[in-house]
C-alpha cells in the first residue's frame, strides 16, 4: 500500500512543499525563493526570512496539494525540516507540520536537512544503490560522507572553516556582484579563463601527505581579495580580470572538491559518488565529475537541477524513506522541535 507524504522545508530562505506518493514518486513541488527579499541586505536577514515563511507558507501548502490532486485527509505523514538553521525560519514549517499533524491525526517527522539533500539523488529515475560515497556541497555545510544506509552516515572529511557554497557567495560580494553570489559567480567565471592568474588549491597537499579528506576554502577567498585589490591598485582589474579571477577561484574550488571526492571512493573503495547540495548545480563542478567518472570508471549521480537548491521534495521523500524504514525519527503528533545546530552523523538508521 503507497503512502503519501507532505514534505515542509523552511530552514533558510526557501519556503519548499512537495507531495510524495511512495508508490507514483513525486506529486508535485513548489519553491518559492526568497530572493528578492533579501537583495538589498546583500545576505539572508533572519527576521524577515522568517516573516516570509509564515505570510507564504499556508497557501503554498494548499496550492501544493491541490496541483498533487489529494486532499489533506488523504495524508500518511508530515515531514518537515527540524534543522540545522534559522532558528524562527524552522519554527514556521516545524509548527505548521506539527499543528497539521496533530489536526489530522498523523504523525509529523523531523527531517535532517542535509539528509533531505543526501538522499535527493535518489529521487531521479535512475537512482543508485547503496552504499556510496556522498560529497554534500551546500551554502552552510561541505562534507564528504560514507552513506550504506538511510541514516547511516559517516563522515570522512568536512570543511575546516567556509563552506564551498559560503566561499562561492563571498567571493561573489568581494567581486560586487549580488547576493545570492553562487550562481552569479558561475555564470562570469564562464566567460573567463582559469589559470591567466593562479590561486591556491587548499588542503591538496594535506591530501597527498596525510590522506586528509577535510576542505578550507577560507584562504581561497583571501587569495581572490589580494588578487583583486592588487589590480585595483595597478589600475588591471577590468572586465576581464573579474571574470578571469571568477574562473580561476571556481576552478581552484572544483580541483579540490574532485580531488577529495576521488580520495574518499578510493579510501572506501566504492565506485558511486552522490553529489548534492547547490553547488551541485555548479555546470564546472558537474562537468569534471562527468569527465572524471567516465575515465576512471566511477558512477556519479546528482540530483536533478531544480532539486540541487532547497526544496520540499527532498524533505518529502527523506520522510517517506524513514516512514518505511519503521519511522524511528517520528516524535508523535503533538511536540515538536527544531535544531538549529545539528550533526548529520549523529543520526540512526
Ligand atoms: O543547499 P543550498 O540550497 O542551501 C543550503 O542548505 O545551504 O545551497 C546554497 C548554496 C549557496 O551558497 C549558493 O551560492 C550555492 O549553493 N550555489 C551555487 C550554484 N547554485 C547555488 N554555487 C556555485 N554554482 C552554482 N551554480
Ligand atoms: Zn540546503
Amino acid at each position: 500500500m503507497s503512502m503519501l507524504i507532505l514534505g515542509i522545508e523552511s530552514s533558510c530562505d526557501e519556503t519548499g512543499v512537495a507531495v510524495y506518493d511512495t508508490g507514483k514518486g513525486l506529486l508535485s513541488h513548489t519553491v518559492h525563493s526568497q530572493i528578492a527579499l533579501h537583495d538589498e541586505y546583500g545576505g539572508v536577514v533572519p527576521e524577515l526570512a522568517s516573516r516570509d515563511h509564515v505570510r507564504r507558507i499556508l497557501p503554498i501548502i494548499r496550492d501544493t496539494m491541490q496541483r498533487a490532486g489529494v486532499t489533506l485527509e488523504e495524508l500518511d505523514a508530515i515531514a518537515y525540516t527540524e534543522g540545522p538553521g534559522l532558528a524562527g525560519a524552522l519554527m514556521v514549517g516545524a509548527s505548521v507540520a506539527a499543528s497539521l499533524a496533530m489536526g489530522l491525526d498523523i504523525p509529523a517527522i523531523g527531517i535532517h536537512h542535509l539528509e533531505g539533500h543526501l538522499l535527493s539523488p535518489l529521487l531521479s529515475a535512475d537512482a543508485p544503490d547503496f552504499p556510496f560515497v556522498a560529497l554534500l556541497v551546500s551554502g552552510g555545510h561541505t562534507q564528504l560522507m560514507h552513506v550504506s544506509g538511510v541514516g547511516a552516515y559517516e563522515m570522512l572529511g568536512e570543511t575546516l572553516d567556509d563552506a564551498a557554497g559560503e566561499a562561492f557567495d563571498k567571493t561573489a560580494k568581494l567581486l560586487g556582484l549580488p547576493y545570492p553570489g553562487g550562481p552569479a559567480l558561475a555564470s562570469l567565471a564562464e566567460q573567463g579563463v582559469a589559470g591567466r592568474l593562479r590561486f591556491p588549491r587548499p588542503m591538496l597537499s594535506q591530501l597527498e601527505k596525510r590522506g586528509d579528506l577535510d576542505f578550507s576554502f577560507s584562504g581561497l577567498k583571501t587569495a581572490v581579495a589580494l588578487a583583486s585589490a592588487q589590480r585595483q591598485r595597478d589600475g588591471l582589474l577590468d572586465e576581464q580580470a573579474r571574470r578571469d579571477i571568477a574562473a580561476e577561484f571556481q576552478q581552484a574550488v572544483v580541483d579540490v572538491l574532485l580531488a577529495k571526492s576521488r580520495a574518499a571512493l578510493k579510501r572506501t573503495g566504492l565506485k558511486t559518488l552522490v553529489v548534492a547540495g547547490g553547488v551541485g548545480a555548479n555546470r564546472a563542478l558537474r562537468s569534471a565529475l562527468d569527465h572524471a567518472a567516465q575515465k576512471e570508471g566511477f558512477r556519479v549521480c546528482f540530483p536533478e537541477m531544480g532539486l540541487c537548491t532547497d526544496n520540499g521534495a527532498m524533505i518529502a521523500f527523506a520522510g517517506a524513506l524513514r516512514l518505511l524504514q519503521g519511522n524511528k525519527m517520528e516524535q508523535g503528533p503533538r511536540r515538536f522541535s527544531v535544531r538549529p545546530r545539528w550533526d548529520l552523523s549523529a543520526l540512526e538508521a
